[in-house]
């Protein structure tokens, strides 16, 4: 238990970093990110370090975490006597080199650069609108602000709804820009290849894909107009001022397990005071079951960055394997091996929770155990923490083509 005092007396401290006035967009020049090693246990220490923290950018990695750092609080994170390294001396410059957000200037230049929220709906809109007879634009649901979360909608010579699902969905955590422009990338190669590739042609002919490229709408603005680094939704919470639920620890499966999200309102993994109490995460959730009770839902691909990962069920329990682990080793290693043909970039693949770190009321057990989803995975994109959540403009058409390599290597041994 940390003690009351000292929260007293730390949290006006951190808080006055992170919650600019009114909707000021965050100034990262002069923050620092710290690679700090935690004792094992140390609930406290733990506790102090997220309160001096602007942000955690690995959370769930409890001996080596990454924090963001403002200059106000360094001194006091630095009296903590922990051993850290500094990664990045300057996140404002690192920031800088993603490249500013681009007008909408058509397809051609799509993937050279990052978008505004309206942009995006507007480029699945006319991507939709040059294959009306196969496609349509779905909403599932809304998020917490009404913001309605929008999709695609992509089928084959057999008709719309008639061939079992794929899913992909992208930037259910807001700073994870990439994922967006993937996403909508996997989205307009199935629909421009179509016509002239006849590999691409028999697996829309084969499957309905349904790719909703921002299932986090409202944290995404957020990180456009106020805080580049935001994780979670932006839902408040009736215990606690600080504000957002992660969207990948609120499903409605093994959500009450611990040890793999927090419990905590002001964590980046805050799981939410209920199951499946996000918007998003209910749209989510009756989306998928619409597709179980459908045609069934032959893949799940839940878009994220960064590390460069691939990963299946489970994220609760590191003990346990899913009944088809060996399908899905051999699906991801040769999905791996495609991007690594493509580009160099290296994967690391396995199971998610003894590969990576646990997550309870994580997506991919949901498709897994209750979607029925024959495939279910995490996809990590670049890159390995150079850039991390912001990589350079430059790395986005790198990124998606080698992405729609793994993805279609995917596709092909369904
Ligand atoms: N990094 C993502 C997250 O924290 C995906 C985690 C995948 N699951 C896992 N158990 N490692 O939500
Ligand atoms: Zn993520």
């Amino acid at each position: 238990m940390k003690s009351i005092l000292l929260s007293a007396f730390l949290l006006p401290l951190a808080l006055s970093s992170v919650v600019p006035r009114a909707e000021e967009k965050i100034d990262y020049h002069g923050f620092k990110i710290l690679r700090v090693n935690v004792p094992k246990g140390a609930k406290d220490v733990e506790s102090k370090i997220q309160e001096l923290s602007a942000h955690i950018l690995n959370p769930g990695k409890s001996a080596l975490v990454d924090v963001v750092v403002s200059p106000e609080n360094l001194k006091a994170l630095e009296a903590l006597s922990l051993e850290s390294t500094v990664l990045t001396e300057d996140v404002g410059a690192v920031l800088d080199e993603e490249g500013p957000i681009s007008t909408y200037a058509g397809f051609a230049t799509w993937f050279t650069a990052y978008h505004s929220y309206a942009d995006h709906i507007q480029f699945l809109r006319d991507l939709q609108g040059g294959y009306t007879s196969q496609s349509e634009v779905i909403t599932i649901g809304n998020s917490v602000q009404g913001r309605a979360l929008t999709g695609i909608h992509i089928w084959g010579s057999g008709g719309k709804g008639s061939k079992p699902a794929v899913l992909f969905h992208g930037t259910v955590h807001a700073r994870e820009w990439i994922s967006t422009m993937t996403t909508e990338y996997l989205a307009y190669q199935l629909l421009t290849k179509y016509a002239s590739d006849t590999t691409v042609k028999a697996l829309v002919d084969k499957f309905d894909f349904y790719i909703i490229p921002i299932v986090n709408p409202d944290g995404f603005v957020y990180t456009q107009t106020t805080d580049r680094l935001w994780r979670k939704n932006r839902q408040t919470v009736s215990t606690s001022t600080c504000v957002g639920r992660d969207n990948n620890r609120n499903w409605p499966y093994k959500w009450e397990v611990t040890g793999g999200a927090s419990t905590n309102p002001c964590s980046e993994t805050f799981k939410g005071l209920a199951a499946s109490d996000a918007p998003e995460n209910r749209a989510m959730v009756s989306h998928v079951n619409s597709l179980r009770d459908g045609r069934g839902l032959r893949l799940y691909l839940d878009i994220h960055s960064y590390g460069q990962y691939i990963l299946w069920p489970y994220g609760y329990t590191c003990s346990g394997v899913v009944e088809n682990d060996a399908q899905h080793r051999s699906i991801a290693s040769r999905a791996a091996a495609a991007i690594r043909a493509i580009s160099g970039t290296a994967y690391t693949i396995g199971p998610a929770c003894s590969t990576l770190y646990a997550t309870t009321g994580d997506s991919t057990d949901y498709t897994d155990a209750v979607g029925n989803a024959t495939y279910s995975y995490t996809y990590e994109l670049r890159d390995r923490g150079t850039y991390g959540f912001s990589l350079p403009a430059s790395q986005i058409q790198p990124t998606v083509v080698e992405t729609w390599a793994g993805v279609l290597s995917m596709l092909k041994d369904l």
